[in-house]
């Protein structure tokens, strides 16, 4: 047994590898620095999604366009409960409304569903009406669009596809293996994605680029870094944006997004300041983790940069977790199918400890 098995190899992929001791992320054969800031989210799905749909076509980009203003239908349902729900909840509501399906119409309804949802719900919660997808867009110009109602800068649209292509897939991250235990009882990729987003949702996976912005706040200036790190520490607290079950190194998403934030401050008044506030703060978090657990490798982590990215876009810290799941759903979708096209059911066993039936005297 192995404790949160760690270690235990559970699936073959061909799709993501991520070497640990080398602090690289190889997908598809490309490594992430190729990828990042050079490829759009549709490009990086259908690397994903290549081999794995036999009519899948040479350009995603209209086919999730469509799929964006498919699903927005559902959006009408969305009702006076809903948006009193955290984002990452309703976002999962919507998508609980799409019928499941293993075939390419699902998976592009399931792609374009965390984007299409994600925006209604926030313009909800603040009173907004939604805005309705523009097919004709790319997936993350439109986004940005359907959030804020107007359209964003080419700037913009590109941090966030190399934010959606740097976190769009990663070996067997736990999100994903939720996703590929259930796409292996064959429910249907709607019931894995599902899953997918409901083990995303939590602070130890996808739930921490929201506290990383409460922590910069929190701190204020980089001379209080160091005080308020040490005593977050001596009360047992974890430092979000730190920390990897597989990276012994630097993380290689904190570098890719962190050159995306520097693109996209170019030309901004507030972004290198709070660029510079947020390095400060790693530096002081990073030595003081060094000094505290000198065993342990503890480095940065893609949670660090993505709220500093996130938050320059303009979102909400309460959704980075459901732009993450924008990003992630292309693997959960391209590991689903991987695992129906040549996996068992996943099912492993456990080890009784608990006490034994008494015997009749
Ligand atoms: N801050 C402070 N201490 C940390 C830490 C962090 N971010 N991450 C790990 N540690 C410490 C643990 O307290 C533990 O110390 P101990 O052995 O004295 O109890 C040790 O390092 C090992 O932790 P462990 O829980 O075994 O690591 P893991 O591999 O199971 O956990 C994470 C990995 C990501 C869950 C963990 O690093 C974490 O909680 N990070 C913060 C949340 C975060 O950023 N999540 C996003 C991940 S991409």
């Amino acid at each position: 047994m192995s404790d949160g098995l760690e270690g235990v190899i559970a699936a073959e992929t061909v799709l993501s590898e991520v070497d640990g001791q080398a602090g690289r992320l190889v997908i598809r054969g490309l490594s992430l620095d190729e990828l990042a800031g050079n490829t759009t989210f549709e490009q990086a799905a259908h690397l994903l999604f290549d081999g794995f749909f036999e009519d899948l076509p040479q350009d995603l980009a209209p086919a999730l366009g469509r799929a964006r203003a498919e699903v927005f239908g559902e959006v009408s349902a969305m009702g006076d409960g809903l948006p009193a729900l955290g984002p990452v909840e309703a976002m999962r509501a919507l998508t609980a409304r799409l019928p499941d399906g293993d075939d390419l119409a699902t998976a592009l309804r399931l792609l374009a569903a965390p984007a299409v949802f994600t925006t209604a719900v926030l313009r909800a919660k603040a009173g907004e009406q939604p805005v309705a997808p523009d097919p004709k867009l790319g997936h993350s110009a439109d986004i940005l669009r359907m959030l804020r109602g107007r359209s964003a800068s080419s700037q913009e649209a590109a941090a966030l596809d190399a934010y959606l292509v740097t976190v769009c897939d990663h070996g067997l991250n736990a999100s994903t293996f939720a996703a590929r235990v259930i796409a292996s009882t064959r429910a249907g990729l709607t019931s894995a994605v599902l899953g997918g987003i409901s083990a995303l949702k939590g602070p130890l996976h996808g739930g921490a680029p929201g506290p990383v912005i409460e922590m910069l706040d929190a701190i204020g200036e980089p001379d209080n870094a160091r005080v308020w790190i040490e005593n977050a520490l001596d009360h047992g607290e974890r430092l979000m944006g730190f920390g990897h079950r597989i990276y012994r190194v630097r993380d290689p998403r904190a570098d890719a997004l962190k050159k995306a934030v520097r693109r996209m401050s170019e030309g901004s008044n507030v972004l290198p300041g709070r660029l510079a506030f947020a390095e400060a703060v790693e530096a002081a978090a990073l030595a003081i983790l060094k000094e505290r657990k000198p065993d342990r490798s503890l480095d940065t982590n893609v949670e660090f940069y993505t709220a500093l990215l996130l938050e320059a876009l303009a979102f909400p810290p309460s959704a980075f977790t459901c732009v993450f799941a924008m990003g992630r759903v292309a693997g959960w979708l391209a590991h689903s199918r991987e695992q129906l096209a040549g996996g068992r059911l996943i099912r492993p066993d456990s080890r009784y400890v608990g006490p034994e039936p008494r015997r009749a005297a």
